[in-house]
């Protein structure tokens, strides 16, 4: 019987998703409640998690540990935020005002400004500035329950500002609570200097991701118009998988332009943002290994149209929730607040959401450690001054 260092006693309820791995299809949504519960803790594991006699009854007798008294509160798993671009400096507040007066986000881009304008600020700033900043935002991630975070680079789109970038998401991990998770995306946008986004790709293909490559665990592309296309995007995500890196892409944000299909051959990990996604591409991901993440505080802030979550999920997808953090589409740290906006504007349930952004959030991240209350789990608890998890 492991040492126990920590008892979170008499809590009103402990509630995690069931199973084991991701929830799709009918078991979307299935927790286990435990009314009242306790938890108790080794290190930074979870030992046990039920009713509060039972959770006692296997501590050593004479054990000494710390205790939490956990009356009229709820503990729910660490939140895990599986979609995230916390590596980046400068600000896009001027941008911001031009979008409130009339400016679509896609003319902003295509103008030289939006992902251009912060990789312009990513480049200035020095390895020390880019940890500080990291650090900051899993800060600000940590106040809203995450305990889990990705974190992409792709503001450098240079071997120099991309090195920096991962090497500060590795630093930044180490400093932080949040345990982090570094990809690579070397194909966010064209950066200026480059004719082409074939031209482009060559050169990450060829020069940055060798170096690259053992920093990071997955690797990330956006296909969209202005950005990269099918061939590019093929190009770069083969040469990643050749490396060992997990496939993700981000995906029918704007526009249907063969992401899925792609994503599905390539047997990528997920497919992200789909607003544009159309009823066959929801079923075809539906039928497929490829998880649906959804990112509804981007689709708030640039007024998207709303991705076909319910279809997704009614048809077996894996769903998954995140933020989208990042200076220009989704300035949102908050994983409740996209929960929140899961179940007013995607028709998700509140169980639903909770499922999307722990356990099917720790799975695109390949994480079989986090995401759940139960033992041998990591022991990120998140205790909420709340009766009921709901809040
Ligand atoms: O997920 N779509 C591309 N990338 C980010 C936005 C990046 C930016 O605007 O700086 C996204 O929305
Ligand atoms: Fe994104």
């Amino acid at each position: 019987m492991p040492e126990v260092s920590l008892l979170v006693h008499d809590l009103s309820a402990a509630v995690t998703p069931a199973g084991s791995g991701p929830l799709r299809g009918r078991e979307f949504g299935e927790l286990v409640v435990y009314s009242p519960a306790s938890i108790t803790m080794a290190g930074d594991r979870i030992v046990a998690v039920g009713p509060p006699d039972e959770v006692l009854s296997e501590v050593r007798s004479g054990a000494e540990y710390e205790t939490l008294d956990g009356r009229g509160r709820v503990a729910l798993p660490g939140l895990v935020d599986c979609h995230a671009h916390a590596a980046f400096l400068g600000d896009r507040a001027a941008e911001f005002e031009l979008r409130s007066s009339g400016a679509a986000y896609e003319e902003i881009h295509a103008s030289g400004g939006g992902i251009r304008s912060t990789v312009a600020a990513t480049r200035a700033g020095t390895e020390d500035d880019l940890r500080a900043a990291v650090e900051i935002h899993l800060g600000w991630m940590l106040e809203h329950g995450t305990t889990t975070a990705e974190t992409k680079s792709g503001y450098g789109l240079d071997l120099d500002t991309e090195l920096k970038s991962l090497r500060a998401i590795r630093e930044a991990d180490q400093a932080s609570p949040v345990n982090v998770h570094p990809t690579f995306l070397g194909a966010h946008t064209v950066p200026p200097e480059f004719e082409s986004a074939r031209e482009y790709v060559e050169f990450v293909v060829e020069d940055v991701l060798p170096e690259v490559a053992p920093l990071a665990r997955a690797a990330d592309v956006f296909l969209e118009r202005g950005s990269f296309e099918v061939p590019e995007a093929r190009r770069y995500l083969e040469a990643c998988r050749a490396y060992g890196l997990v496939l993700r892409m981000h995906a029918d944000q704007f526009s249907e332009r063969g992401a899925l299909p792609l994503a599905i051959e390539l047997g990528a990990r997920s497919v992200d943002h789909l607003e544009a996604t159309g009823e066959e591409g929801a079923r075809a991901l539906a039928k497929s290994a490829v998880t649906a993440v959804l990112l509804p505080a981007c689709g708030l802030f640039l007024d998207l149209p709303a991705p076909p979550a319910r279809l997704l999920a009614d048809e077996g997808a894996i769903v998954a929730l995140a933020t989208d953090f990042n200076p220009g589409s989704s300035f949102c740290e908050s994983l409740p607040l996209v929960m929140n906006l899961a179940c007013t504007r995607l028709g998700l349930s509140p169980a639903e959401a909770l499922c999307a952004s722990t356990a099917n959030a720790a799975h695109v991240l390949g994480l079989g450690d986090v995401g759940r209350l139960a033992p041998g789990y990591r022991a990120d608890v998140l205790v909420l001054d709340a009766p009921d998890w709901r809040y």
